[in-house]
């Protein structure tokens, strides 16, 4: 596509936002840490992605979300960002970022980053100055108090108020103290993030996914938040999500900037329901195209939060998906659509069954779910293999500051034994998702020469993407199948969903409606065969059997159907 220039706005033309079609787009995420590292220093880099744009192209997906390259010291690993114009030294240089833009669009794809300004790290030189005084051009860049105000708590442990002594007050972290919020009440600091907004679309990239933008704007009254979870202080939710002005700020962000790039746009955010979505993605609104919500990432959820050994049940993940759905379509918004990414549990773990005998069918399954659904589907690097939650055993091995503040919390404080807490990280921390890429058998899993960063899963002999490409049944094939149906079928961007058999506790069915053709979508979330009957209403004289996970799944559809463990069948009908 042509891009359009900022001169092309004062022609009188009327700017639109995101003229990449996006209905039929499909997004892999790439987590550079951890995806191939071409220099061999055990952390992968922008050359190794480079390396693997082949791969990439033959998957098929449109578009690569790279999560931050910038310059950062990794507390959490690039969400806190020390120069928003530099490319982080470990993972190479902005020669390297050019090439890797320049080969990706030869190929096709488009090239999403990752934005992250509701915060900076506390080593980004705006904080550094603004810590000196409380009368200094920065002094106002970032959230200070005399006093703790209230009773924040920090998503990665602790107050969410951190005393700097120079200044002689507190400033506002809600994740790590590496991490101060920037006060996005002070226009300057817009316009900064505007610039960096500029100086990256201006190189041709085509989009961003935003870091918890639903937090940027603060209730200035700073109310105290409930103290949920067992934790140990108040959430700052409170105060934060969805706050008076965030919807002003991202209007004015699209209008300054935004719209005036032919580009795509994803805001990650918590705490925010369908209908507060609907503020974010309506059209007619001009702020993102789409947003990430967590309503299906709360299912598992017990009175401590994430930490829990809980299944997502399904009658409840099957009402969150519907109102999502719906909620999106009728207001003229999009849903993204994702099981995982860099801060979940991997997907056939969490929501399908990672045993030997099942991996790879549930893989395909919770796929063909996702995939058949109205938005843009997201694949979490590693998630087309059906790679597994990690196989740590040891604190040691965790990385991830989450990690080691809930291993803390929860032995220290909580007074859960090691043993069930390593469990817990086991089935949830992020680093199961950060652990390296599989690419072959060879040490490291052809990740690395070096010891990568954090350790390789043991099943990479098994799993990884040379056994992948060499097996026709793979879950790289089947994922491949779905994304060219995406790119085939206009039903599957446009058609209308409606959920059948909502209250079934094994079968999630549903339907996507044209006017003169739908899809039948029926998937079978369990290890058992299931005798299944088709709500009456549905008929289809004529079908033909698009997918399925099983070679021998009926080729056209009939309202009895053995469904298979882990089953997925979809029928095409005219
Ligand atoms: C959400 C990101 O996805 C996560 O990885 C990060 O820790 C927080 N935002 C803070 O930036």
């Amino acid at each position: 596509t042509e891009r359009k220039t900022a001169d092309r706005k004062d022609s009188g033309k009327e700017e639109q936002k995101m003229e990449l079609n996006l209905g039929d787009k499909v997004v892999y995420q790439i987590y550079p840490k951890s995806f191939r590292d071409s220099d061999g220093d055990g952390i992968g880099d922008l050359n190794g992605i480079r390396k693997k744009i082949p791969y990439l192209a033959k998957l098929g997906v449109d578009v690569l979300w790279l999560n931050p390259i910038y310059a950062s010291p990794q507390v959490d690993n690039g969400y806190d960002i020390s120069n928003y114009r530099e490319i982080e030294p470990t993972f190479g240089t902005m020669e390297d970022f050019g090439n890797l833009l320049a080969e990706a669009h030869e190929a096709g794809l488009k090239i999403i980053l990752d934005l992250v300004v509701n915060h900076t790290s506390d080593q980004h030189p705006w904080f550094q100055e603004s810590r000196k005084s409380k009368d200094n051009p920065y002094s106002d860049y970032y959230i200070w108090k005399d006093e703790v105000i209230n009773n924040w708590g920090s998503s990665f442990g602790g107050s969410a108020w951190e005393y700097a002594e120079e200044r002689a007050q507190y400033y506002l972290h809600c994740f790590a103290k590496e991490q101060p919020d920037l006060n996005w009440e002070n226009p300057k600091v817009r316009q900064e993030v505007y610039d960096i907004l500029r100086f990256w679309l201006d190189k041709g990239i085509d989009g961003f996914r935003m870091d918890v933008i639903s937090l940027l704007s603060k209730d200035q009254s700073f109310p105290d938040g409930p103290v949920i979870q067992n934790k140990a202080y108040g959430s700052y939710y409170a105060g934060c999500a969805n706050g008076p002005r965030v919807h002003e700020f991202l209007q004015e962000m699209n209008r300054e900037v935004l719209s005036k790039y032919d580009i795509m746009t994803v805001g990650e955010t918590p705490h925010t329901n369908a209908d507060e979505a609907a503020l974010y993605t309506d059209e007619s609104r001009k702020e993102l195209n789409m947003v990430f919500h967590f309503d299906h990432m709360h299912l598992d959820y017990d009175e401590n939060g994430k930490y829990a050994t809980n299944r997502v049940p399904l009658v409840a993940l099957k009402k969150v998906m519907t109102q999502w759905q719906d909620k999106m379509h009728e207001c003229n918004g999009w849903n993204s659509l994702y099981w995982c990414n860099h801060d979940q549990a991997r997907a056939v773990t969490r929501f399908g069954n990672d045993s030997e005998e099942y991996r790879e069918i549930s893989a395909k399954m919770l796929g063909t779910c996702l995939h058949m659904m109205q938005g843009t589907p997201y694949i979490y690097e590693g998630e087309e293999l059906g790679m597994t939650n990690a196989d740590f055993t040891k604190i040691e091995e965790y990385k991830d500051v989450e990690a080691l503040d809930i291993f803390k919390d929860f032995t220290e404080r909580k007074g859960f034994s090691k043993e069930d807490t390593l469990h817990l990280l086991h089935l949830k921390s992020r680093d199961n998702a950060r652990t390296p890429m599989q690419w072959d058998a060879s040490e490291n899993a052809g990740f690395s020469e070096a010891q990568p960063w954090i350790r390789v899963n043991a099943n990479y002999k098994r799993i990884n993407t040379e056994n992948a490409l060499a097996d026709s049944d793979s879950v790289f094939y089947y994922y491949q199948k779905l994304i060219a149906l995406r790119h085939e079928l206009p039903i599957i961007t446009d058609g209308v969903y409606e959920l059948l058999d909502a209250e079934n506790e094994k079968i999630y069915a549903y339907l996507r409606k044209g006017e003169k053709e739908s899809l039948i979508v029926l998937c079978n979330f369990t290890d058992e065969t299931v005798e299944y009957e088709v709500d009456e209403s549905v008929k289809a004289e004529r079908s033909k059997l698009v997918i399925s996970n099983y070679k021998d799944a009926p080729e056209k559809f009939a309202s009895k159907i053995t469904m298979k463990p882990y089953g997925a069948y979809v029928y095409y009908t005219k």
